[in-house]
C-alpha cells in the first residue's frame, strides 16, 4: 500500500546491484511512494545490466559513478540536478565492500592497502558525497540523507573484520556531517542499523547462514528484511522524521538490546542433552 510520502521528491540511489539488494528495493519502494529517481552504481557493477531493469521499473536515469572518485561524484550531482528539474531531497548510500573479507584474509593478516580500499569505498564514500553535494549546493532544505551500517560498528562479530572500522567511521561521519548540514541547509543526515540480510554482500561474509539464523533467533521480531529496510527508508525520506538527524539507528527486530532469547535456550538445551 502505497501512501504518497516522497510525492514531487527527487533522490538519488546508490548500490542496487540486484533484485537482492536492499537499495533494489528502496528504489522501488521510493518509486511507489512518488519519489522521482537517478539511480547510480560503480561502472564495473553497471556491466552486468541489472540495474536497467530497476531502471524502468522505476523509470529513472542511470548515471555511474565510482563513489570514491570526486570527479565521478561530482559528475554525477551535476547530471543529477539537471535530470531530476531541481535539487535533491534525498540520497541513499547502500555501499559496502572489503577485499581482506572477500578473499578471506585473516584480521591477524590483513592487506593494508585493501583495508585502505575498504575505509574508502565503505565509509569515505559517504563524505567525499555529501562534500561534492554541498559544494555543488545540490540538497534541497530540510532533505534527508541515509547510510547502511551494521552492528559490527559496535560490538565484534569475527568474520566482519575490517568492515567492522568502516562501519565505525560510516557512523560517526554522520554525525559530523549531519552536524554541518543541519546547520547549513536543515540537511538530515543518519544511519541504518541493519539485521543480516540475505544479498551479494551479505553472503561475502565467511558463515553468513550461520550468522543469519543466530541473529534471527536473537530477535523478538526476526531479522528486518531488506524490504523493512526499504519501508524503513522510505519514512527518513519523508516529511514524517524532520528532527531526525546525526543518529544511527537499529533497525534489527529488537537483536541489539537482547540478552538471550528463548529459541536461542531451547537450541543450547536440545545440544546439552545430546552430548
Ligand atoms: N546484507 C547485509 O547483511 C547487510 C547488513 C547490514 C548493512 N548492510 C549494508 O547495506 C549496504 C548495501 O549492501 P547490500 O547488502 O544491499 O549488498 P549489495 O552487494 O547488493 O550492495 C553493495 C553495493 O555496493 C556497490 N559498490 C561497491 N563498490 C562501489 C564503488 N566503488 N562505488 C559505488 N558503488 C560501489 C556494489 O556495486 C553494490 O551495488 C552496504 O553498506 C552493506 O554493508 C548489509
Amino acid at each position: 500500500m502505497a501512501y504518497n510520502l516522497l510525492k514531487g521528491k527527487r533522490g538519488i540511489i546508490f548500490g542496487a546491484l540486484d533484485e537482492n539488494s536492499i537499495a533494489w528495493k528502496v528504489a522501488l519502494k521510493a518509486h511507489e511512494e512518488g519519489a522521482t529517481l537517478v539511480l547510480t552504481n560503480a561502472p564495473i557493477a553497471m556491466r552486468m545490466g541489472e540495474i536497467k531493469k530497476l531502471a524502468e521499473i522505476c523509470n529513472a536515469e542511470v548515471i555511474p559513478a565510482d563513489a570514491t572518485s570526486i570527479e565521478d561524484l561530482e559528475n554525477l550531482m551535476t547530471k543529477s540536478l539537471e535530470v531530476l528539474g531541481g535539487k535533491i531531497d534525498f540520497i541513499l548510500h547502500s555501499i559496502g565492500m572489503s577485499p581482506n573479507v572477500r578473499k578471506e584474509k585473516s584480521y591477524g593478516d590483513l592487506n593494508y592497502e585493501w583495508f585502505l580500499k575498504t575505509l574508502d569505498i565503505s565509509a569515505l564514500s559517504f563524505h567525499k558525497m555529501m562534500q561534492v553535494a554541498e559544494k555543488k549546493d545540490a540538497m534541497n532544505e530540510w532533505g534527508s540523507i541515509v547510510a547502511l551500517s551494521y552492528i559490527a560498528a559496535q560490538r565484534t562479530f569475527p568474520d566482519y573484520s575490517d568492515m567492522a572500522q568502516a562501519k565505525a567511521a560510516l557512523e560517526s561521519i554522520a554525525r559530523s556531517y549531519g552536524y554541518r548540514f543541519a546547520k547549513l541547509k536543515k540537511v538530515r543526515v543518519n544511519t541504518i542499523s541493519q539485521s543480516p540480510t540475505l544479498t551479494t554482500a551479505g553472503k561475502g561474509i565467511s558463515g553468513f547462514d550461520v550468522f543469519f539464523d543466530f541473529a534471527d533467533k536473537m530477535s523478538p521480531l526476526g531479522n528486518a528484511t531488506a524490504e523493512d529496510c526499504a519501508n524503513y527508508c522510505v519514512t527518513l525520506f519523508s516529511d514524517l522524521t524532520r528532527k531526525v538527524t546525526m543518529q544511527n539507528l537499529m533497525h534489527d527486530g529488537g537483536f541489539s538490546s537482547t540478552g538471550i532469547t528463548d529459541e536461542v535456550i531451547e537450541v543450547f538445551t536440545k545440544n546439552k542433552s545430546v552430548s
